[in-house]
């Protein structure tokens, strides 16, 4: 087992008075190692956790961010709730399709609101928020990704100003 990665997992339980407390950013862990929450991944997460495989399993299935399926190593996760939706989140989901078409490099999905309607429509990209995006930003989106550039800074979320004067400096 990655040592890294075993000692990752330890420092997380050593947080809670439950080390079962730890298991989504165990997973999470073994997820960024693995690429996904493999049957290999959840044997060495229970293996750390001293929990049966079985029960991992059964968090893994639940929650969203975790793939129990190998998926390609960047995420590009499209909101298609309302706020989006209404603000042309289908057309911008199926143009982030057929833009990235069989590049096994790309998770697109569908995705419920991830909580930042005000910059709808938005995507998640690598964990990085985006938007509002037009079908026009697609191409450069899929660009700065593959080249390993920040995606589309001028759209980021986390560089909009905010209220708190003394943050935007
Ligand atoms: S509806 Fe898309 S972020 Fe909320």
């Amino acid at each position: 087992m990655n040592p890294d990665l075993r000692k990752e997992i330890e420092a997380h339980m050593a947080l809670y008075p439950d080390s079962r407390s730890a298991t989504l950013p165990a997973l999470q862990a073994a997820q960024r190692v693995h690429g996904w929450c493999s049957p290999e991944a959840i044997e060495e997460v229970a293996d750390v956790m001293g929990v049966t495989p079985a029960s991992l399993e059964a968090v893994a299935t639940f929650y969203d961010m975790l793939e129990t399926k190998p998926v390609g190593r960047h995420s590009v996760y499209v909101c298609t709730n309302i706020s989006c939706s209404l603000c042309g989140a289908d057309e911008l989901f199926s143009a982030i399709q057929a833009a990235v078409g069989e590049d096994q490099e790309f998770n697109v999905r569908p995705f419920e609101c991830l909580g930042a309607c005000d910059i709808a429509p938005m995507a998640s990209v690598d964990g990085v928020y985006v938007g509002p995006l037009s079908l026009q930003d697609v191409p450069r989106l899929l660009d700065d990704v593959r080249a390993g550039r920040p995606v589309l800074p001028e759209k980021q979320l986390a560089k909009r100003a905010c209220a708190d004067v003394e943050t935007n400096e």
